[in-house]
């Protein structure tokens, strides 16, 4: 029988590998976070707005904002999810991520009214069972590790409490798929790396999005972490999908 048990060594080079990855994940988010999001406006055509709109709205059907429920925004970044949020009327909205200029820039936007916090997603300084609503919007891909991420998201989320994971996905539509993929490879990279001053974000951006689990690998990653009721929504023929799921024990 196969032995999938690791060897202390081989988590060791493992959490190595993942902390070298966190670290040039940070990186990259500090040397465009200036940028970050006038470039993501730009080269979504401001659809990003719309679909963190839908991100709120959907967690309001579950969570009206008058019964006070309790949102952690993981990779919170530049706090764009978060104070959409705010706007939509959630009063108890927190931010996390762990690059500071970001994080320095979402304080701006949110003037006081949006309580901010450096950690790691990967290690929340929260107790188990916290929050009602965690989001993560265009994060889970970043992490080191996908199902750790979403196991330390669990953890930290309440009995009945839902998480919504906005992330770009594969689209659906026909001929799209391509049409896509010329944009993510060949429009956006010159265009991120010229305004950037030669980063390789938008390499990176376009290699992730291709790395990453599609609709319903996500969403078996996400079963396979113990939530439950999980279902996801195609957003824009499937560049972006919107998962969700529950914590129901
Ligand atoms: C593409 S941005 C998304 C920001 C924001 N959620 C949005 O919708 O625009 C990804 C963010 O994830 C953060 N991030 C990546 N890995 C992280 C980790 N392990 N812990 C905390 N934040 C992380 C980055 O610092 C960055 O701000």
């Amino acid at each position: 029988m196969l032995n999938t048990e690791k060897t202390p060594e081989a988590t060791a080079t493992a959490t190595v590998a993942g902390r070298a990855h966190s670290e040039r994940i940070r990186e990259m988010f500090a040397r465009i976070a200036e940028r970050y999001d006038l470039l993501n406006h730009l080269f979504s055509g401001n659809t990003d707005k719309r679909w963190r709109r839908i991100v709120a709205k959907t967690a309001s059907e579950k969570f009206p904002p008058a019964t006070d429920a309790l949102v952690l925004d993981v990779a919170c970044g530049t706090g764009d999810l978060s104070l959409q949020f705010k706007r939509d009327g959630f009063r108890r909205v927190v931010g996390v991520d762990f690059c500071r200029p970001m994080l320095e820039i979402a304080a701006r936007k949110a003037e006081g009214k949006l309580p901010l916090l450096e950690a790691d997603a990967l290690s929340l300084p929260f107790a188990d069972n916290s929050f009602d609503v965690i989001t993560i919007g265009f994060g889970l891909r970043n992490l080191a590790s996908v199902e750790a991420g979403l196991n330390e998201l669990r953890r930290v989320l309440k009995l009945n409490g839902a998480l919504y994971v906005l992330e770009f996905s594969k689209p659906v539509v026909p001929g799209f798929s391509q049409l896509f993929q010329f944009y993510f490879r060949r429009v956006l990279p010159p265009i991120g790396d010229a305004v950037n001053g030669g980063q390789g974000a938008y390499v990176y951006l376009s290699d992730s999005v291709q790395r990453f689990p599609d609709q319903k690998e996500l969403a078996a990653l996400m079963r396979k972490a113990g939530f439950e009721e999980v279902k996801y929504r195609n957003l824009t023929g499937g560049i972006a999908a919107l998962h969700t799921g529950v914590r129901s024990r």
